[in-house]
């Protein structure tokens, strides 16, 4: 089922085909981490609305989820998250992705959209933990993980389409006893 959260100044929801222009604006915005993770390859703009599309059409098919939050009241989309309910490497619940437009950073926006997803993960798909990956020297991902109450468990390499990157992966415990 469609993963639907309400906040004090956001609304979460599945993204649409309609959603994905305004939702790339989020991620375009941010085009350091896009050449942190996608590459340029030399162009400029190179992950465009249509690789954009592309993954969101394939989301589904890797057991990704795209969720875009758009603020209360107005709509403008600010966020992405990208969730994998399952990750099939540990089982664990993984936060692919989460993105604040540039224009609506440190507000602490991504904070609420990323703790107000964990919460209903654990009421109703019954986390017990949930886990994120932040590249190593993203230090704005890091202090999100941080603030959030995430602990830095492990170190691996994971293969970007812009290379091999270190990544630091963190996780909360939603349950004093994790199953
Ligand atoms: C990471 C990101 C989502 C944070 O969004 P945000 O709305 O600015 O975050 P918040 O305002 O809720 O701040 C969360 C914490 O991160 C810190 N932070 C935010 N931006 C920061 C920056 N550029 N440098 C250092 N710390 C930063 C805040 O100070 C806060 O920490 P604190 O509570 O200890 O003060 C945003 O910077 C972003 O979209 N970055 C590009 C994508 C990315 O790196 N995602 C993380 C990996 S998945």
């Amino acid at each position: 089922m469609g993963i639907e959260i309400v906040t004090e100044r956001l609304r979460i929801r599945p993204a649409e085909a309609d959603d994905l222009p305004a939702l790339h604006g989020v991620l375009a915005s941010n085009p350091w981490y896009l050449e942190l993770t996608e590459g340029s390859g030399g162009e400029v703009g190179r992950y465009d609305l249509s690789a954009f599309q592309r993954d969101w059409q394939v989301a589904s098919v890797t057991g990704r989820e795209v969720l875009g939050a758009y603020l209360r009241p107005g709509g403008e989309a600010v966020g992405l998250l990208d969730l994998m309910r399952e990750n099939p490497r540990d089982g664990c619940p993984w936060i692919g992705l989460a993105v604040v437009h540039r224009d609506r950073q440190r507000m602490g926006l991504g904070q609420e959209m990323v703790e107000a997803l964990i919460q209903y993960g654990k009421g109703h798909l019954g986390w017990k933990r949930a886990r994120l990956g932040v590249i190593v020297g993203n230090e704005a991902g890091a202090r999100l993980a941080t603030a959030l109450g995430f602990k830095a468990m492990d170190r691996v390499t994971r293969r970007f389409p812009a290379g091999l990157r270190e990544v630091v992966v963190y996780e909360r415990r939603l349950v004093d006893r994790p199953g």
